[in-house]
């Protein structure tokens, strides 16, 4: 391996759960990002719902992760053990890692709930989703042509290892990332930089209207996003913006990717038609003003997306 590719990897820590069952959740408050480091220590359910409701946690294998360790404290309690659940798996309603985590490890608690059997579970999702992320990388770095534009964070701060996308870059390690901006709430400005500065990237940040001049003046190779559910069929739903860049790609001619771990696959739905959109607080797309909409994601469908990247390999259409 070349000495360029032999670079260190810098300790991004998104989240840690201290001690033993009886410990607490640290995570990194990513709202403060890139100004400013601060890690917060959760000790209760409602605030790990806060935490991922304001996206001090984010990222659609970061917040089932969150909610995995999370149950860990609604196991302190089994009394309001489903109610605390229940909440958990509501607190954000896109990303199908969250609910299905909580199910996982209330599964494994059966009718004896313990905070130490929810912390092995936890631990075991943390410890898969990094295995995934390795994968990941290693499936898609080949796909990887000329520049590639992204959206969206989907690197460490998003998961419980090196990423989704992210991690497809890191190994790939394209002469130029173009980091759309990702309005409103700007992962993409803020986190994604950030974080390929401290990698080792070169990327360089446009904002979100500039992907389609980027691609008719041939500086985007390919596009490469996170997901946050895909449906049976191969729809997939990412951070809005995500099917405008679909849209363009194929437009263009430019290979158009989705990279996941398989925990994103919700085979329960048909099509990506029934897939929960998130709506937030019009603020924050424009604080004076409440007369705005702000969808957090959208839908790309199958047809436009040419391949899904996963930890079991790359999936060419037709999804299966
Ligand atoms: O609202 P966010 O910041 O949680 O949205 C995150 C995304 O849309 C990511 O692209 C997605 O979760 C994949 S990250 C591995």
């Amino acid at each position: 391996m070349p000495a360029s590719r032999r670079r260190a990897r810098p300790r991004i820590e998104p989240i840690r759960w201290i001690g033993g069952p009886d410990g607490y959740l640290r995570i990194l408050d990513q709202t403060l990002l890139p100004h400013r480091v601060r890690r917060l220590a959760l000790r209760r359910v409602d605030q790990v719902v806060e935490a991922i409701r304001a996206l001090r946690v984010r990222g659609a294998p970061l917040i089932g992760i969150a909610a995995a360790y999370g149950m860990v404290l609604a196991a302190r309690r089994p009394a309001s053990l489903e109610a605390s659940a229940r909440r958990l798996a509501r607190a954000r309603p896109t990303a199908v890692n969250l609910a299905a985590a909580v199910r996982r490890v209330r599964r494994v608690l059966g009718r004896r709930p313990t905070p130490a059997r929810a912390l092995a579970e936890a631990r075991a999702i943390h410890r898969e989703d990094a295995e995934a992320c390795r994968r990941i990388g290693r499936a898609g770095a080949p796909l990887v042509r000329g520049n590639v534009l992204t959206i969206c964070n989907t690197g460490h701060l998003a998961t419980g290892g090196t990423g989704t996308a992210f991690a497809v870059l890191l190994r790939a390690r394209p002469r130029r990332i173009f980091v759309c901006e990702t309005r409103p709430l700007n992962q993409g400005a803020r986190l994604t930089l950030w974080e390929a500065r401290r990698c080792g990237l070169r990327a360089t940040l446009v904002c979100d209207s500039a992907a389609g001049a980027l691609m008719q003046r041939g500086l985007v190779g390919c596009v490469v996003t996170g997901a946050d559910r895909i449906a049976a069929n191969g729809d997939t739903a990412n951070k809005i913006g995500t099917y405008a860049l679909a849209v363009l790609a194929r437009a263009h001619g430019i290979p158009f990717y989705v990279a996941a771990p398989s925990s994103t696959i919700d085979r329960r739905l048909r099509s990506g038609r029934r897939i929960p959109i998130e709506v937030r607080s019009p603020r924050e797309i424009a604080p004076w003003t409440d007369r705005a909409l702000n969808p957090a994601f959208d839908v790309t469908p199958a047809r436009l997306i040419d391949g899904w990247i996963t930890e079991a390999g790359t999936v060419r259409p037709p999804f299966r």
